[in-house]
């Protein structure tokens, strides 16, 4: 397997080019099914969820062609048939669980193991089912599969008992077609949604309410298969922003939406750092005088659960007392233990963990959990003197395309080692 090797404690410097969002393109794949015909997919990163989301609607019947150093994805999705979507194909990835949306839509049918994923709590997938139950859908489980079959989904009201990204998308995709109107409450509003949605949208769906939290949906009786490009990657431009700020450095994201980010973007000036933003870029650069500070997780638009840890890790290297609050998942800290070993103090009680941040932090063999656990590692490696191995790395192949081209590029001392345990 592979290891990152990092020397640390090299101000990063310079411009990184931001990649589309994982997190959107994964349902706008799935949504691509929706229509019989060719969609073309402008900016999709080359990852490995992406390329098991391929695998994953071509055992669905679907033809496809990644042209992988162009980032552009064509799918044929003539003929789409539910075939029993397996285990093996989606432990690692609970977006899986978006076909259902538009298998039901399409076939009436659809059998979908229960999804993994990263490890960060226990995930469960009961507001979607809720959701399909109340379009008209008769759900039972078997055998860790979901059986979901319905004669036809018909538009409904339905509150969403917790705000779910993922129950949002995929509810979305199942309403898109059915008889009727669906008003969906308490919608998660992330930029993931918004992009999913403006893309059914060119497709010929009828939606209103985007990025609130209460989405409209008229269903029509097909759709068209079109070309679009995915956003880029909010989480991807704010773990690189972070490890400029860790090394002290100055760093600037290009090709992004700087909205997207605001609540980080906040979160740096209170720290002290200078923050900059332009129509499509945001940089930070490093000032004297950094604090500890307070930071919740929340629905978008609060701080992103996906960049807690990374921001974790620039928390243990600002002197004086941070704190951090994760509400979305219960269990999404296993970055501290490792933290810890390269010299950070943490203390975590609870949904809360208290940074005593300032000392140096320490080269140390380390391990990732998940994928953003995996970048607050190499954040906190940047910062800190001497080399790090940092083993299980293919958490962060999920979600960080080209990581060393990119870290290389603004002066990290990065490489990609073969062979580490
Ligand atoms: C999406 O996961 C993202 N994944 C996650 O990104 C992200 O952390 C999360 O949203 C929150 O922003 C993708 O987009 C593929 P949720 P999702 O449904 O949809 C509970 C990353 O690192 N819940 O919004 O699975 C759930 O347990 C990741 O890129 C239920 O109780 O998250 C959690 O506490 C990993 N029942 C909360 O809701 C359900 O049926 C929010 O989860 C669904 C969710």
């Amino acid at each position: 397997m592979d290891i990152y090797k990092i020397n640390g404690g090299k101000k990063l410097s310079g411009e990184i080019h931001i990649s589309g969002a994982k997190n959107a393109a994964l349902p706008i794949i799935v949504g691509s099914l929706l229509a019989d015909g060719i969609t073309t997919l402008q900016n999709v990163p080359d990852l490995m969820d992406i390329r098991t989301t391929v695998k994953l609607i071509e055992h669905l019947g679907a033809e496809t062609n990644f042209d992988t150093e162009n980032n552009v994805l064509t799918i044929n999705a003539k003929t789409i048939t539910n075939g029993e979507v397996p285990y093996d194909l989606v432990k690692t990835m609970r977006a899986s669980i978006y076909v259902m949306g538009p298998l039901l839509a399409r076939c009436q049918e659809a059998d979908v193991s229960l999804p993994g994923g990263c490890a960060i709590g226990a995930r469960p997938v009961d507001i979607h089912l809720q959701g399909f139950e109340k379009l008209g859908t008769e759900i039972s489980l078997e055998h860790g599969y979901v059986k979901a079959r319905t004669k036809g989904l018909k538009g409904d009201l339905f509150v969403m008992p917790k705000v779910s990204v993922g129950a949002t998308i995929n509810l979305i995709m199942g309403a898109v077609l059915a008889e009727g109107e669906t008003i969906l409450e308490n919608c998660a509003m992330e930029p993931d949604v918004v992009d999913l949605g403006n893309f059914l949208i060119k497709m010929g769906a009828t939606i209103s309410g985007l990025g609130t939290e209460r989405i409209a949906i008229t269903g029509v009786k097909a759709l068209k298969a079109v070309e679009y490009t995915i956003m880029p990657d909010r989480i991807e431009a704010g773990s690189y922003l972070l490890a400029g700020a860790a090394t002290r450095g100055s760093v600037k994201v290009t090709h992004i939406v700087p909205e997207h980010i605001e609540a980080l973007l906040d979160s740096l000036e209170e720290i002290g750092f200078s923050v900059e933003t332009g129509k499509d870029w945001a940089s930070i650069q490093t000032t004297d005088t950094l604090k500890g500070l307070l930071v919740e997780t929340t629905p978008h638009p609060g701080f992103p659960t996906d960049l807690q840890a990374p921001m974790m890790a620039l928390m243990a290297t600002v002197p004086g007392i941070s704190v951090m609050i994760e509400h979305i998942f219960e269990n999404r800290f296993t970055h501290v233990a490792e933290l810890h070993r390269m010299g950070a103090e943490i203390t975590i009680e609870g949904k809360c963990a208290v940074v005593k941040g300032g000392a140096p932090l320490m080269s140390a063999p380390v391990m990732m959990s998940d994928l953003r656990a995996g970048a607050a590692l190499i954040i906190a490696a940047l910062a800190a003197e001497g080399e790090t191995e940092i083993r299980r790395i293919y958490h962060c192949d999920r979600g960080y395309e080209k990581l060393c081209h990119k870290l290389s590029g603004v002066g990290a001392d990065i490489r990609r080692v073969t062979g580490g345990m």
